[in-house]
């Protein structure tokens, strides 16, 4: 238990506090909406960081991820604390109080600070009978952190800090992996590049890395990849606004490698905002043949303001795909009748693996999800099967690390299907070796490492 690890540094100065002050506020409005369930936790972040400073943007970031990654413990400790939970109507306390603990637990800031700012923040919030009671039960938490902790680390959600229900379920599916599944999701995750290997190679691309002093190592499992040692800006990646990286991880830079497209194929990225597989299904194609051509490339994505996250991602590297908003699975809405050569199917998921950058899943996720996912899933599988040609390939990938969504979701697939056959994942690519990750019973499941790579799903089908 890393509780009083205090680690993000500021000053007590003035200046300091009020600018976290701001940042403050802006972070319970937007944890206030993650609470409520109003939207994730970067559609938050993107609709309220306009409301703080740009140089107060990464406290913001901090304040919010910091609490959802910290969510179960701060919960359970904030339950721990209050004799009534706060009604509905006050959930932007609630949101208060558990940025209040956060700052007591992981944050410089002095704790007599941390205790007054919170306080002051429920007058902002013209709360004032509230700022009696936060007094109390941050000062009450000042004195007995100690022995609050060891009373709670008995339980589950606590002493793995995520949801009783995920613990449990990735105890059962993954009792060998399960330690590291819980560390990593617990982890901030490493910054990994693809180096877009049309316009340079990654080793070139690693030494105009190193000419601006950013550090980097090669990735192992996907030939594009490229691992920094610190997270920087984007702006500060040589020629990013020439396209020449982006920022993906290296489990998902493994579709392009897997599907393998070549210019003269019609092919289909079927989920595809917000467009990173999209622009490295470009690349790869352009990477791999002689001609000024591009990839005959359609992507289809159900919402219109993710898809403009797509057009914004391939006008930045320069290539084009013929771009749909629509339902993949309402064939009528999109398809013109030209059977594909080759589909990626990314299907919207539970995300189970790439907790860590998603950390507001602790909070938002539940157990009926998974179910109502792997019916969607299956809905979508079945409907844009019809468009592969035979002989054609479908390449399923999520990021999640349930078998429902992934293993047993394909054996269904397989079993209702004469037409589908499971073939290797390097059966279009034989030169991408296949060491990582673990075989499923279909299929081959990746679990997050600790500073590599995030967990997802991949099995490739050939239509017979
Ligand atoms: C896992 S994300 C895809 C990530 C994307 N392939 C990438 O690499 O950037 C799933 C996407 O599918 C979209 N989606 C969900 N249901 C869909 C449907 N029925 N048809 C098309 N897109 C859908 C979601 O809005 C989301 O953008």
């Amino acid at each position: 238990m890393t509780f009083s690890n205090k680690k993000v540094t500021d000053s007590n100065t003035n200046e300091a506090l009020s600018i976290q002050r701001s940042a403050r506020q802006v972070a319970i409005q937007v944890m206030t909406s993650v609470l409520r369930q109003q939207g994730s936790l970067s559609t938050q972040l993107a609709r309220h960081q306009q409301d703080v400073s740009s140089e107060h943007i990464p406290l913001l970031k901090e304040l919010c991820f910091g609490v959802c990654r910290q969510y179960p413990l701060l919960n359970s400790i904030a339950l721990h604390l209050l004799s009534h939970p706060f009604e509905e109507k006050d959930t932007d306390l609630y949101a208060t109080l558990l940025l209040g603990l956060y700052q007591l637990g992981y944050m410089n800031t002095p704790d007599h600070a941390a205790v007054h700012e919170t306080v002051e923040a429920c007058r902002l919030l013209k709360k004032d009978w509230a700022t009696k009671l936060m007094n109390a039960v941050l000062r009450r938490y000042q004195r007995e952190a100690d022995e609050i902790i060891e009373q709670l680390e008995a339980m589950p959600s606590v002493e793995y800090n995520h949801p009783k229900w995920l613990v449990k379920r990735f105890a059962k599916h993954w009792p060998e992996q399960f330690e590291q599944i819980i560390e990593a999701g617990n982890s901030h995750p490493p910054m990994c590049i693809r180096v877009n290997t049309s316009t340079v190679s990654r080793e070139t691309y690693i030494e105009n890395l190193t000419e601006k002093g950013i550090d980097a190592t090669i990735g192992q499992a996907s030939p594009s990849a490229l691992y920094l040692r610190s997270a920087i800006k984007v702006t500060e990646l040589p020629d990013f606004e020439k396209g020449f990286s982006s920022v993906q991880d290296e489990s998902a830079q493994l579709a392009a490698h897997i599907l393998a497209p070549q210019v003269g194929e019609k092919v289909l990225d079927a989920c595809a905002a917000p467009g990173g597989k999209t622009g490295h299904l470009l690349e790869f194609a352009a990477s791999h043949q002689n001609t000024e051509a591009i990839l005959d490339l359609t992507a289809v994505e159900l919402e219109p303001w993710r898809l403009e996250k797509i057009e914004a991602n391939l006008e930045r590297i320069g290539l084009m795909a013929n771009l749909q908003c629509a339902d993949a699975s309402n064939l009528s809405a999109w398809w013109d009748g030209k059977a594909f050569d080759k589909i990626l199917l990314d299907v919207p998921c539970s995300a189970t693996g790439v907790i860590r950058r998603n950390p507001d899943i602790k909070i938002s996720r539940k157990p009926a999800d998974i179910d109502e996912l792997s019916a969607i899933q299956k809905h979508i599988i079945e409907q844009v099967w019809q468009t592969l040609k035979p002989s054609g390939y479908l390449l399923y990938a999520t990021c999640s690390l349930m078998p429902e969504e992934n293993e047993q979701q394909i054996a269904a697939f397989l079993a209702a299907h004469d037409d589908a056959i499971e073939v290797p994942l390097n059966a279009l690519n034989p030169d991408l070796k296949i060491e990582w990750g673990t075989a499923a019973n279909h299929g081959r499941q990746l679990f997050p490492t600790l500073k590599g790579h995030d967990g997802f799903y991949y099995c490739l089908l050939k239509k017979k």
